[in-house]
């Protein structure tokens, strides 16, 4: 049996359910940001996994696009990077298609040879010696942010807690100056915000111009280190590379949002789904806290059950037959990594939060093959390094109210979660 969820007792899932199993397959638009905002996209992955896993959606608000939903084939397309490509001339990597003049190259919207050479130049910034030197740093930051926060009151973790923090990170990875970090997070959510939508900005021409103030921002910055010796930020390390000093104004900007927006939602909405995941876990919130050792599987099992981003997209480059469905050159097709997390052929009780299960590596999250992410091991030391100081700290970090979710198909997250600390 495949698995489903648990929406006993939720009368807005219940009707989803409902509807995912009454509905036809052909009316199926999992990619619809409305599902994500109403955390009603599960039952209808359950179904598609089961019944037509590699499903096709003839006309979306994105227009047309396959759905690739089991874990193997997930890994498939990921692996065959020859025919699937991630190209930013053919619309990138979300199921948005990013609009022909405003398209900014960056490395994991690039195709080989040229991702290798630009993914090598910022690769140094992830080895474990380096990871050691940040440890300290993150570690004194996270003590700092906590020790800060009320007592007894309520507040928002996302904005005092998961966005600080990673903003943080962020800042000390760039050595970007430090009064001014909040723009880091700005810009980021400027990046992957449909306009009209969010309330962030009104129209696409007020999203490019912020984007610009974040070029012209970062050339100055650029500017100011190659005219210095190189040094250990990544700014650095970028503008003293052979293969990005020369690069073109646009390439430059779309790797350096690549680099903000990979380091800030995805780790910022992985924790404030940490503290999601174990208020509807109280078994597993105890576990933890009698047994701080288990926050190095505590901290992969949260990325898998969070999936902060939901999806990856690719471009067919030629007709090509796959799972008995005839995907045609051009076509879009979209790797659900939400319902391969999901796939219980693959992961054993998936809908469970297990903070000690035996293979909590075992998920989609970080992608897979040639464009895996480059910030795996940053994302779990940071995690970990905060929870460890959370639990030296705190007793019980209680959720007082539901979430409120982004709405995105892409980026998986939290707007606002309102908790409250026990000592
Ligand atoms: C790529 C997820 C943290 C930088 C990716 C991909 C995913 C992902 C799904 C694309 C993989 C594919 O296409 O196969 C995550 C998650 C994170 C996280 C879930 C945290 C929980 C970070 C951090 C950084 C980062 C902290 C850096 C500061 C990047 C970069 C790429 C990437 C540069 C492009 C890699 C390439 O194309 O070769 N990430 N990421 N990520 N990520 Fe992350």
């Amino acid at each position: 049996m495949h698995g489903t969820i648990d929406l006993a007792g939720d009368s807005h899932l219940r009707a989803a359910r409902d509807k995912a199993q009454s509905i036809p397959l052909d009316e199926f638009d999992v990619g619809n940001p409305e599902l994500f905002k109403t955390d009603t996209f599960w039952p209808y992955f359950d179904r598609l996994r089961r019944e037509e896993p590699v499903h096709y959606c003839k006309d979306s608000m994105f227009g047309p696009y396959w759905s690739v939903t089991r874990y193997n084939d997930i890994m498939d397309i990921e692996t065959n990077h020859a025919v699937f490509s991630s190209a930013a001339s053919l619309g990138g990597i979300t199921i948005r298609d990013v609009a022909p003049d405003l398209r900014r190259e960056s490395f994991i919207a690039m195709d080989q040879p040229r991702h290798s050479a630009q993914r090598k130049t910022v690769a140094p910034m992830f080895t474990p010696t380096h990871l050691d030197q940040l440890a300290i740093n993150i570690r004194k930051r996270s003590a700092e942010c906590l020790d800060n926060l009320p007592d007894g009151e309520v507040f928002d973790w996302v904005d005092q807690v998961s966005i600080e923090l990673t903003t943080q990170m962020l800042a000390v990875l760039f050595d970007f100056p430090w009064e001014d970090r909040r723009k880091l997070t700005r810009w980021s959510d400027i990046a992957t915000t449909l306009p009209g939508t969010g309330g962030l900005v009104a129209s696409e021409e007020e999203r490019q111009a912020e984007l610009m103030e974040c070029a012209t921002y970062f050339a100055r910055l650029w500017n100011e280190r190659i005219s210095q010796p190189p040094k250990s930020d990544l700014l650095s390390m970028m503008a003293h590379s052979d293969a990005t000093r020369d690069m073109d104004p646009q390439n430059f900007l779309g790797n350096l949002i690549l680099l903000i927006v990979g380091g800030n939602d995805t780790t910022r909405n992985t924790l404030s789904g940490s503290v999601y995941a174990l208020n509807k876990n109280p078994g597993q919130y105890r576990k933890l806290r009698d047994n701080p050792d288990l926050i190095d599987s505590f901290v992969p099992e949260v990325i898998r059950w969070q999936t902060p981003l939901a999806h990856m997209r690719r471009t067919a480059l030629e007709d090509i037959e796959f799972r008995g469905k005839q995907i045609k050159k051009g076509d879009k097709v979209v790797m659900w990594y939400v319902s391969g997390n999901r796939d219980e052929d693959v992961i054993e009780r998936p809908y469970e939060f297990i903070i000690d299960r035996a293979r909590p590596r075992t998920h989609l999250s970080f992608g897979f093959g040639i464009h895996r992410c480059v910030g795996i091991r940053l994302a779990e030391l940071q995690l970990k390094i905060i929870w460890e100081e959370i639990l030296k700290r705190f007793e019980n970090i209680e959720m007082v109210a539901e979430p409120r979710r982004v709405y995105s198909s892409f980026v998986k997250g939290y707007e606002t979660l309102p908790v409250r600390i026990a000592g």
